[in-house]
C-alpha cells in the first residue's frame, strides 16, 4: 500500500513521522475518515469543510482544500480500492515538548486509502449496543485524535458481548462510540441537537436530508435514556457505519426488536445517495 507522509508517498512499511510529532504526544491534530465508492470520495466538500473548521479551532495554520491532489493521488497510486475508506490526519507537527502551542510553518500529514466492506450482518439483522457514561471532553465536536474514550466505550461494548456503545451524559443520550445516534418515534426521527456533546456528523447530516425529502419528519432534540428504550426503532450513523440499524440496548428490545420500516426506508435512500 502506497501512503502519503509529509508530500512523499512511501511504502506504508517506510512511512515513519516524529517521535516528538504532537498527535503522538498530546493528540494535537484533528483527522477525517471518508467513504469510497465506485472509486470516488464520498461527501469530499463536507469533509473538507469540517476539517478545516477543527484546523480552525485548534489554530493548526493549513487550508484543507490543498488536501485535493494528495487525496486524487492516492486514489491513483492505490487503483484497485474500489470500496474502501481514505484516512488523514493533519498534525500541528513536530516540537520539543511543551504545552504552549509552538509556531510550526509545517504541520505533519499522513493519508492513506485501504479496502472496506460493511457489516452486512449489522446492516441487515440489526446490532447490539450497552450505553456508557459519556465521560469525554466537552469538544466533541472537534474530531481530534484524542479518541481514547470511544476506544475504551466500544472496547466495553465488545467485552459484554455487543456491537457498539451509546453514550449518555446523565440522562441524555448523546452519540456511539463513532456514530451518531437516531430513534423513531411515532414516525419521526429525532437525533441529539449539534454542539459541544456530539460529532457533526457528515452521515449524520445527509441522513437528515433524505428523511425530509423522504416527507420522514426530523427533530433535533435531547431525549433521554428511557426515551431511547422506549424508541420505536433505533440506528447509527457514520461514514463507515453508514445507516447500522441496532434492535437491543442493554439487553432491551427497541421496539419489537426486529429492524423497522422507516431504518429500511433511510437505509434504501441511503444506498441510492452512494450508488451501491
Ligand atoms: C464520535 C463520532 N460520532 C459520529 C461519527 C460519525 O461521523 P461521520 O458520519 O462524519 O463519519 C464519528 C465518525 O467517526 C465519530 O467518531
Amino acid at each position: 500500500m502506497i501512503v502519503y507522509v509529509n508530500g512523499q508517498w512511501l511504502e506504508d512499511t517506510e512511512a515513519t513521522v516524529s517521535f516528538q510529532d504532537r498527535a503522538f504526544v498530546f493528540a494535537d491534530a484533528v483527522y477525517e475518515v471518508l467513504h469510497i465508492y465506485n472509486g470516488a470520495l464520498f461527501k469530499l466538500d463536507l469533509h473538507q469543510e469540517r476539517l478545516q473548521k477543527g484546523l480552525d479551532t485548534l489554530r493548526i495554520p493549513y487550508r484543507a482544500n490543498d488536501l485535493k491532489p494528495v487525496f486524487d493521488e492516492l486514489l491513483k497510486r492505490n487503483p484497485g480500492v474500489q470500496r474502501g475508506s481514505l484516512y488523514v490526519q493533519v498534525s500541528r507537527g513536530a516540537a520539543p515538548r511543551a504545552h504552549g502551542l509552538p509556531k510550526l510553518k509545517e504541520p505533519t500529514i499522513v493519508a492513506y486509502v485501504k479496502p472496506f466492506q460493511p457489516d452486512l450482518r449489522i446492516w441487515e439483522q440489526g446490532g447490539r449496543a450497552v450505553l456508557v457514561e459519556d465521560l469525554r471532553w466537552q469538544m466533541c465536536h472537534v474530531k481530534t485524535t484524542g479518541l481514547l474514550l470511544n476506544c475504551m466505550a466500544k472496547e466495553e461494548a465488545l467485552e459484554r458481548g455487543c456491537d457498539d456503545a451509546i453514550f449518555h451524559r446523565g440522562e441524555i443520550v448523546t452519540e456511539a462510540s463513532a456514530s451518531n445516534l437516531f430513534i423513531v418515534k411515532n414516525g419521526t426521527l429525532l437525533t441529539h441537537p449539534n454542539g459541544p456533546w456530539i460529532l457533526p456528523g457528515i452521515t449524520r447530516h445527509v441522513v437528515i436530508e433524505l428523511a425530509r425529502k423522504e416527507g420522514i419528519p426530523v427533530e433535533e432534540v435531547q431525549f433521554t435514556k428511557a426515551d431511547l428504550l422506549a424508541a420505536d426503532e433505533l440506528f447509527l450513523t457514520g461514514t463507515l457505519s453508514e445507516v447500522a440499524p441496532y434492535v437491543e440496548v442493554d439487553g432491551q428490545k427497541i421496539g419489537n426488536g426486529q429492524v423497522g420500516p422507516v431504518t429500511r426506508r433511510i437505509q434504501e435512500a441511503f444506498r441510492s445517495e452512494t450508488g451501491v
